[in-house]
């Protein structure tokens, strides 16, 4: 088990390159099984959570080797496999594999998903939908069975805007015989890679990207090459970092358009944001003042930057308001936060932020893999010494964290525990 230290009070500065984005990587994964033959994927973010999608492929035959950043999948010969539990209730995303693989080889058995807790994350959306193309489901002992001898197209009306569910049934409905329409799809820009990758193996997906996609379904698909775009999560976690340590900091790469919602909120705070065709620097202000939040769908402020954002905030001037409409407990974070000096108060799923002139380091625990990230960057500003424990929450989304804020200066290392463990001990530490 290892932990991250943290020595804080650094700017950060520099300029990043920034990873391949989970998860589009972790939708495009599942829909790889929907073609004969061998797909290759490019820049896909090395994390705990792409490996974990692999192996679990491989429990249903498919081959995959990684070579240095990208994914070799050969899916030519698919069968019904024994999905390990825990390997399946680590990741939430291994359930979009049911469709697509049911679409291939007509029977698929998967225990139900999991994934951060960080609220109740039902599937219900996605069992209407599949139901509709024509699968029947059965759940017993916590594995969903899955049948079709036919799968056609049909209408769904997604009850929110799921992106998993927009994700998994758009996938599933390309081998569907006839047209499917989704409407009140999630508008993601991870969707929307999805289609392309979908299109770029034969499928006629059209509409992603806005709250109808239309899927002419049964045409013959084809494995293919693709590049995963950057992660825009990790992205927006280096300029919160530039942000909170006073420092500036550019990520390189990226689709400005899609940060808009934290690149609004980060100038209203008062830091000087500033962009190119591909790319955002963010430089920090002395003066930064807190802000309102509430974290919507696609284009709204992503729920998955509301904890950093959150870290940011508790030293911004004056009060702020974070309003989580997504998930009902995403706020882990709160209270290790307030261990390191913060001011929040939570009530229900609204943090009240007011805003403190400094942090201490102090040794807190990741609950879940965004709060993870708060706490990293809470300790990036801290005065002394932050341990981070829990960190393989971490490890599912961030790829080379530490080596991305050191090359910004920052001082950050993983060590094993009971190397901390020495250090406590350790009075001239
Ligand atoms: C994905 C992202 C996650 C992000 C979230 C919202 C991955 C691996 N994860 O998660 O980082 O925070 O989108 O942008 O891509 N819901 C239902 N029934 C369902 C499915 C979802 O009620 O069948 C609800 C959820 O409880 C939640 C909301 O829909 O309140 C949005 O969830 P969803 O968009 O599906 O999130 P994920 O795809 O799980």
């Amino acid at each position: 088990m290892s932990v991250y230290l943290i020595k804080g009070g650094r700017k950060l500065l520099g300029e990043i390159d920034v990873a391949g984005s989970k998860n589009a990587a972790l939708a495009i994964m599942s829909a790889v099984v929907l073609a004969e033959g061998t797909t290759i994927l490019h820049n896909v973010p090395n994390v705990s959570d792409t490996r974990t999608k692999a192996k679990l492929l491989e429990v249903f035959g498919a081959k995959v080797q990684w070579r240095e950043g990208s994914l070799v999948i050969d899916c030519s010969e698919l069968h019904d496999g024994e999905a390990d539990e825990e390997v399946v209730r680590s990741i939430r995303t291994s359930f979009y594999l049911l469709g697509p693989l049911l679409a291939r080889i007509g029977c698929v058995t998967l225990p139900a998903p999991g994934g951060c807790k960080i609220g109740a994350r039902p599937v219900d959306l996605h069992i209407k939908g599949l139901t509709a193309l024509g699968a029947e489901l059965d759940l017993s002992d916590g594995r969903y069975t899955a049948r079709a001898t036919n799968l056609v197209g049909t209408e769904i009306y997604l009850d929110v805007p799921s992106a998993g569910a927009t994700q998994h049934l758009m996938a599933t409905a390309t081998l569907a015989k006839g047209i499917t329409v989704i409407q009140n799809c999630a508008v993601e820009p991870e969707v929307t890679a999805l289609a392309d990758f979908l299109n770029r193996m034969g499928a006629k997906v059209e509409g992603a990207g806005t709250s109808t996609i239309t899927i002419e379904g049964g045409k013959h698909l084809e494995a293919c090459g693709y590049t995963i775009p950057t992660d825009r999560l990790q992205a927006g976690t280096y300029l919160i970092a530039g942000a909170i340590t006073g420092g500036d900091v550019t990520v390189r790469g990226i689709i400005p358009e899609h940060q808009t919602a934290v690149i609004n909120k980060l100038r209203e705070i008062g830091a000087d944001v500033s962009e190119g065709p591909d790319w955002l620097r963010v430089k920090a202000s002395p003066n930064m003042k807190g802000v309102r939040i509430k974290t919507m769908p696609y284009p709204g402020f992503p729920t998955d930057m509301q904890q950093p954002m959150s870290a940011l905030l508790t030293l911004c001037e004056g009060m702020s308001v974070v309003e989580e409409t997504i998930y009902e407990s995403r706020i882990g974070h709160v209270q290790e936060l307030n261990r390191m000096g913060a001011t929040i108060m939570q009530e229900g799923r609204t943090s009240i932020i007011t805003g403190v002139s400094g942090l201490k380091g102090a040794t807190v625990s990741a609950s879940d893999l965004r709060a993870g990230a708060a706490l990293v960057l809470a300790g990036l500003a801290a005065e002394g010494e932050t341990i981070i424990k829990n960190i393989h929450f971490i490890d599912r989304g961030y790829d080379n964290l530490e080596g991305c804020i050191v090359a910004l200066g920052g001082d950050m290392r993983r060590i094993a525990s009971q190397e901390k463990r020495n250090k406590v001990g350790d009075p001239t530490h």
